[in-house]
């Protein structure tokens, strides 16, 4: 993680959007808890659930006291976990020793001593297996804490045999499903995205293959968020064979022939899932980043050429411990490597590096131009668009990949680099459909606008045919319902749609006759209607 991510405001980090109590009341009133049910509040904020609870029972006769007998609670934040031990003294006479336990502690450490992190099989060999009900509002997009957030790896991780995502509210999960008794509950607000992004593709594998779960959505959370939200409710105990969504009954079956395991497929979108995958045939990319856009990406102006403000010299940068240390992963470095580099920074060794300045007088260039390539970067238009950005790219983008590489990030690589120049196709990474387009050769890639390319050994005329499929209104509807309904659309998003086999062959060659032809409608600058194109495609390709 890089280090301006780790420092954003703190409130961020940890996740803290707090639960209105009128919200908190109103699920832990669903949830239903018995006063014998030992519950758990993993990260309590100011105690908004802790609240709910004491007021539920309260209302049901069970002295606040004999309710907080039955409550732990977890808190990281001194601040939070303060204001909430004053308001449960204010508002219900309770102080901590009242409460099974209350701990301001971070949650990955509560319960585990320094060993059982370092060796998680020590984790693995407890009987951890003890509330009756883990409830709240787990942190969302959190950060860990970088001394131990390799081991928490090793032991949340990987479960199932899929991977769990390094996401806090995940590893949440995780951790509480392992707190839980035979039937304990869970019950949690989440985000929506949680439902199908692959990412999460395991944790939805262990929710569903340890249990039962419904979700339900949250139309209103509170102000501090606009984000869509869910709840999370949970069964541990027998697997149950379907998942409900709202007031749909999804089949876990079905939902396992999607590739992404996703949460949100349906009946009428199940049977374009029958085993092909258009990853079979192409090979998706993001592209890269290069650190400062305005000092290498130029916008294609009047009459192909381009206005170049800036000039690029090579020099050769001192090597130190301080820069290495800046660019480094959570900013360390092993004892070892840092030795390494203190050693060079003593003899004065040097790398090269790029200087990128204004120039006294911008120049203008025309296009083509030997140093200067196409950049693909997003763009909302279907099958074919001009480009409108070229990239500085004299000997090879040398300039671009010394700048990505000396710069005070952690990621120094440049993605998607193997593909650069390649013929195939792309789309807007951030988009609401799916905005597919041929993508010519000679282009380099822009993070903001994935691309695919074939595979080796598939005949080219696959690119137009997939590229025809993605362009349908049926591709939009499945990728942004089933495959992922975030707002990005990433590379293996697209591979993950499913290839079209039930096109017969003659409508096979049909699409492909009538992509090729408007994409070379449109690089010849003719007026070609895309709408139109795409109606004709989307009746080759709709199943019946
Ligand atoms: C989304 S807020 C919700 C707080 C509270 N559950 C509520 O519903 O109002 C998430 C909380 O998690 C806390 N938190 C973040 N990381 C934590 C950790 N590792 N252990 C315990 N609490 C953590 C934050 O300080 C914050 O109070």
């Amino acid at each position: 993680m890089s280090i301006a991510r780790r420092n954003r405001a703190d409130k961020r980090q940890l996740g803290q959007f707090l639960t209105p109590n009128r919200l908190s009341r109103k699920i832990v009133d669903y949830a239903r808890p018995k006063i014998t049910d030992l519950i758990l509040e993993p990260s309590f904020g100011s105690g908004s659930f802790i609240e709910s609870i004491l007021d539920h029972f309260h209302d049901k006769n069970v002295s606040y006291k004999n309710a907080a007998k039955m409550i732990a609670g977890v808190e990281i934040d001194t601040a939070l976990y303060q204001q909430a031990l004053h308001t449960f003294h204010a508002k219900y006479g309770l102080s901590a020793k009242d409460f099974a336990e209350l701990s301001c502690d971070d949650y990955f450490r509560w319960g585990s001593d320094q060993a059982t992190l370092l060796h998680p099989e020590k984790y693995f060999a407890k009987n951890l297996e003890k509330y009756d009900l883990v409830i709240g509002n787990p942190p969302f997009g959190g950060t860990f804490d970088k001394q131990i957030e390799d081991q928490l790896d090793r032991i949340y991780g990987f479960r199932l045999g899929e991977k769990i995502k390094k996401e806090t509210y995940a590893f949440f999960i995780i951790k509480s499903i392992d707190l839980l008794k035979d039937l304990g509950r869970l019950v949690f607000i989440c985000s929506d995205t949680f439902l199908t992004i692959n990412t999460m593709k395991g944790l939805r594998k262990v929710l569903m293959d340890t249990g039962s779960v419904r979700i339900r959505s949250l139309k209103e959370f509170s102000d501090e968020t606009s984000h869509p939200m869910v709840i999370i409710d949970y069964q541990k105990g027998p697997v149950a064979s379907t998942v409900y969504v709202d007031n749909d009954e999804i089949s876990v079956a079905d939902i396992k022939q999607t590739p992404n395991y996703s949460w949100k497929i349906n009946s009428e979108l199940l049977k374009y899932f029958n085993g092909k995958l258009c990853g079979e045939y192409v090979v998706a990319t993001s592209g890269m980043t290069v650190g400062k856009n305005e000092y290498f990406i130029k916008k294609i102006g009047n009459n192909n050429t381009i206005e170049e403000r800036y000039k690029y010299e090579l020099f050769q940068d001192p090597i130190t411990l301080t820069k290495e240390l800046q660019k480094a992963r959570l900013g360390k470095l092993s004892e070892k490597r840092k030795q390494e580099i203190q050693l060079l920074e003593s003899k004065g060794v040097t790398t090269t590096n790029v200087k990128v300045s204004l120039k006294a007088k911008p120049t203008t260039v025309q296009l083509p131009n030997k140093n200067y390539k196409y950049y693909n970067k997003g763009q909302t238009k279907r099958l074919y668009a001009n480009p409108k950005y070229v990239i500085y790219w004299k000997d090879a983008g040398k300039a671009v990949y010394l700048f990505k590489y000396n710069g005070p990030w952690y990621l120094h690589g440049v993605g998607g680099k193997k593909y650069f120049e390649k013929e195939g196709i792309t789309w807007q990474l951030v988009a609401n459909k799916l905005y597919v387009r041929y993508l010519p050769s000679g282009y380099i890639l822009d993070s903001g606008s994935p691309a695919a390319f074939l595979r080796q050994g598939i005949k080219k005329d696959e690119l137009y045919f997939i590229l025809g499929w993605l362009a349908t209104d049926i591709a939009t509807d499945i990728l942004k319902k089933v495959i992922n309904h975030t707002r990005n659309i990433q590379g293996k998003d697209v591979e993950r749609m499913p290839y079209p086999t039930w096109v017969s062959a003659t409508d096979k060659k049909r699409a492909i006759a009538i992509v090729k032809n408007a994409v070379a409608n449109l690089m010849s600058g003719q007026n070609t209607d895309t709408d139109l194109t795409v109606a004709k495609l989307n009746s080759l390709f709709r199943q019946s």
